[in-house]
């Protein structure tokens, strides 16, 4: 009799500033149940999306080193427009594994959508600010036109998910970003949310974009591609029947508390215990 040996399940890292990246982890565990998580949410250090690429470097590199180090991960999933736009080299040439951002993903995806050619994307400053995702769209042979909402992360992590005063600050966002678009000639018919907590406000998002136009989550699209690179490099056997259900770990720099309170809405599941990470200053 032979016995077979089963490998474990692959450890996925995920990262993000804060909370908003429990978006594409909620993505990724309902693609790819069976598999260990680590989330980190560098909430002491939060915003990202208002700082220099040089400090967003560093800290998106301590944090994919604290999931590779001291969690194990195998694979590293920047759930962060903001990192992704500005620190993927920094975070590749920190870690030994392979490690994937959300702004190829969205592109394409938005390339998938668009049949005008003509794309825009809202995001935070210094995603706006880096041109990742016009680079990434004219790649593909796409116009983007890109706007900065720097009011949604915080409407977003105070849990206003769905309140007025969210709605009206998309509304008044969408409609000057429609009009540029219209300005400059463009025709566009996608919309790519370019940071990870605007899936959180989807629904408001769709009720304000003109008729017609596609909203495309950069969290969807990201944990597709990550399914995808995790499966490439499983050993055969990895992470199959039999192995344990989803085990979740979440590790916070600062505000657990809320993590847990808000982090549950977000993941569309309870995030149990957040335990407490200190990255320095
Ligand atoms: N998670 C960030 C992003 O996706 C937004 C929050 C921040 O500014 O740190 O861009």
């Amino acid at each position: 009799m032979t016995s077979q040996t089963i490998a474990p399940p692959p450890t996925i890292g995920v990262f993000d500033s804060g909370f908003g990246g429990l978006t594409v982890l909620r993505s990724l565990v309902r693609r790819m149940p069976r598999a260990r998580y680590a989330f980190l949410g560098d909430t002491a250090r939060l915003p990202y999306g208002s700082k220099s690429r040089r400090t967003i470097a560093r800290y998106a590199a301590e944090s994919a080193q604290f999931l590779v180090r001291e969690q194990g991960a195998q694979f590293l999933v920047i759930a962060c427009n903001t990192a992704s736009a500005l620190a993927l080299d920094a975070i590749q040439d920190a870690v030994p594994v392979p490690v994937l951002g959300v702004i190829e993903p969205g592109a394409t995806a938005a390339h998938a959508a668009s049949k005008t050619g003509d794309v825009l994307v809202i995001a935070t400053d210094a995603t706006v600010q880096s041109h990742a995702y016009a680079a990434a769209c004219l790649a593909r042979g796409l116009r983007a036109l890109e706007k900065a909402c720097p009011l949604l992360v915080p409407l977003v992590e105070e849990g206003w998910t769905n309140h007025p005063v969210t709605a009206e600050v998309i509304r008044i966002y969408l409609d000057e970003l429609t009009a540029d678009a219209a300005a400059q000639g463009l025709n566009p018919d996608a919309l790519v949310l370019g940071c990870t907590h605007y899936p959180l406000l989807r629904p408001l998002i769709e009720r304000a974009v003109p008729a017609g136009m596609a909203v495309i989550d950069s969290a969807e699209s990201a944990a597709e591609a990550a399914v995808r690179l995790v499966n490439g490099q499983l050993a055969p056997g990895a992470g199959g029947v039999g192995e344990p259900a989803t085990i979740i770990r979440c590790f916070a720099t600062d505000s657990v508390e809320k993590f847990e309170r808000l982090g549950s809405r977000f993941l569309e599941r309870p995030v149990g215990q957040v335990d407490l990470v200190d990255l320095g200053g």
